[in-house]
């Protein structure tokens, strides 16, 4: 046994970071770093193996960590870092395959914050290395986030902490989702690493988009990151013909217009048990409604039309939405001032069904000459067989 497994070993509970770097010539990782984490309430250690531009996970338990060390690394790095809670240890590798010692220090403790310059804590905190996220420009080289991309950047953590709000208490070992309108895709990275890497669930995570070279560019980056359950694939999802497999959430962020109505649709019609759905650019009402009754004094302004249809559009969707099985919250998910589009649908499907709100949707569409997607997708589907 080296001196740096003993070490190792007899850290366990207090290991915050060991790193291995300068491989001998014939290993493939130019750096591995462990960390620890829990998953499902049990400690786990999380390897990171950095093989040139890609990085792989791959979580064990904290029990089986000195043994796979011992088989898979130990030896073949020329320098090791050891970190715990209390203290710094730095070895080097001697000739003979062993490592001795040559640095002790005092860890470095952060002094605690102040409560006036306490930060809020986010699921995905600055400074922790997701690869991903540098590639897609929302954090810098050493994991700072990019200024422009600070709205993004806490979109994406409000988005993960209500998914997992809705995931953390389930014993769930496998997810499907699908994003409709993925675009750039930094929704669908994280959902990816935050299930994967975060929870330790083995995790398929399908994203459409219209845009063949975006959707290119997302397919080169998952495969970069070794992120196997993650694709991408160019399809319009008002018209072609999408995914037959269960699936267990369809999120959509921003979507634009009634694309938003067929993701709603696609989760209704297969059943699929959780959506967490931001739309935008809900243009459709607004361009065909017309006076028509009491709602005449919000149709005499251009802007008033406007904001009105978004708000009716979204009413209707949570009113077909309910009709057909679930319950549905109506949130704010993000400060206005980070986006201004910040309404988010969060529906789980833990009803009956029923058509009591379909009436009266029908009636006001009917009456002020609109035309709705999803209402009229529910409609036109009424009483057909679903999964
Ligand atoms: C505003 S972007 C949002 C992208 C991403 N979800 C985000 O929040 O960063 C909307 C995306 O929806 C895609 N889109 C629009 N209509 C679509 C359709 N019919 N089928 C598939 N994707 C569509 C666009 O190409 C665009 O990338």
């Amino acid at each position: 046994m080296s001196i740096i497994l003993d070490d190792l070993a007899a850290r366990l509970d207090t290991l915050t970071k060991a790193v291995l770097s300068q491989p001998l010539a014939r290993i493939g990782c130019s750096k591995v770093t462990i960390r620890p984490l829990t998953l499902r309430g049990k400690p786990f250690f999380q390897l990171e193996y950095q093989q040139g531009q890609k990085v792989v996970h791959h979580n064990v338990t904290k029990s089986a960590l000195p043994e796979l060390f011992a088989q898979e690394l130990d030896g073949l790095y020329l320098q090791a870092v050891l970190c715990t809670e209390t203290e710094t240890r730095q070895y080097v590798r001697k000739a003979n395959g062993g490592y001795k010692c040559t640095a002790k220090g005092t860890a470095q403790r952060a002094a605690a914050p102040k409560a006036h310059d306490r930060k809020k804590e986010y699921l995905l905190a600055e400074g922790e290395n997701i690869p991903a996220l540098v590639d897609l420009g929302v954090f810098t080289q050493d994991f700072r986030i990019v200024r422009a991309k600070y709205d993004k950047y806490k979109q994406i953590n409000r988005f993960i902490e209500l998914v997992d709000d809705a995931f953390r208490a389930t014993e769930r070992q496998e997810i499907t989702i699908l994003d409709f309108g993925c675009g750039k895709s930094y929704l669908t990275f994280i959902l990816y690493y935050y299930f994967t890497v975060k929870r330790g669930v083995k995790a398929t995570i399908l994203g459409y988009d219209l845009k063949e070279d975006v959707v290119e560019h997302c397919n080169e980056v998952a495969q970069r990151y070794g992120y196997d359950g993650l694709r991408f694939v160019v399809s319009d999802v008002t018209r072609d013909t999408l995914a037959d497999t269960h699936v267990d959430m369809v999120v959509t962020l921003h979507a634009c217009d009634t694309t938003t109505d067929y993701a709603l649709w696609y989760a209704v019609e297969k059943g699929v048990e959780h959506i967490f759905s931001v739309p935008c650019c809900q243009h459709e009402i607004n361009a065909t409604i017309h006076k028509g009754g009491d709602f005449d004094l919000l149709l005499r302004h251009g802007l008033l039309q406007e904001r009105f249809s978004a708000l009716l559009t979204d009413a209707i969707r949570a009113a077909v939405l309910e009709d057909m099985g679930y319950t549905v919250d109506v949130i704010e998910f993000i400060d206005f001032a980070h986006s201004p589009k910040n309404l988010m649908l969060r529906c789980v499907k833990d009803r009956r069904a029923g058509e009591k709100n379909l009436r009266t949707a029908k009636e006001l569409a009917e009456r002020y000459g609109f035309r709705q997607t999803l209402l009229a997708l529910a409609e036109k589907n009424a009483g057909a067989p679903r999964e």
